[in-house]
């Protein structure tokens, strides 16, 4: 089980990480950032996300997850010290008890509808530590929240 596991995702103001399941997130302005701190890292990615991606992602193990995969039995899989939960909401959800580290990066758009960053019932509130904020494109607002979940 690895030591990290941290979410990583890029959401709307109202909350939410895509229009719809197989929207491939091209309004993201976060992507360089992603690459470079997922490099290296096992990836843990939901089987419609791994639909909407058309290329590969170099240098990454990337673990698709459906439906009947067991998180806990995934998680114990890995190894490495450091693992990416990298959506979409419904693997957010699945994984959401056993993430560390939320690295979280508002965008300037409001959905009204769509995939929700936990996409799911009956979850429980986390507490969170903040513990950095990351440039990502200064003139349009794009920050990355960083937080340690420090338990439910
Ligand atoms: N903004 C961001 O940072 C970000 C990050 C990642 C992804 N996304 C977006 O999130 C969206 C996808 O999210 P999502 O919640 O729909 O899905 P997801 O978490 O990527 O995929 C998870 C679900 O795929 C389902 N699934 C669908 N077809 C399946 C099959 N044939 N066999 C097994 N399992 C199957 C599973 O089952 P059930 O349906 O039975 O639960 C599973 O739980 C995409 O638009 C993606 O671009 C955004």
């Amino acid at each position: 089980m690895p030591k990290k596991v941290i979410l990583i995702a890029a959401v709307t103001i109202d909350g939410y990480i895509a229009r719809h399941s197989l929207e491939i997130t091209r309004w993201s302005k976060d992507l360089h950032v992603f690459k470079k701190q997922t490099m290296g890292h096992p990836l843990i990615m939901g089987f419609n996300t791994n639909k909407t991606l058309s290329s590969h992602l170099k240098g990454r193990r990337v673990i698709i997850v459906q439906r009947n995969d067991d998180p806990v039995n995934v998680l114990k899989s890995i190894k490495e010290d450091i693992c990416f939960i990298a959506g979409g909401g419904k693997t957010y959800h699945r994984f959401y008890p056993f993430v560390t580290h939320l690295y979280i990066t508002p965008h300037p758009y409001v959905f009204g509808s769509g995939v929700p960053l936990f996409s799911g019932s009956g979850m429980k509130e986390l507490k969170t530590k903040f513990l950095k904020l990351l440039e990502i494109d200064k003139e349009n607002g794009i920050f990355q929240y960083q937080y340690e979940v420090l338990g439910s």
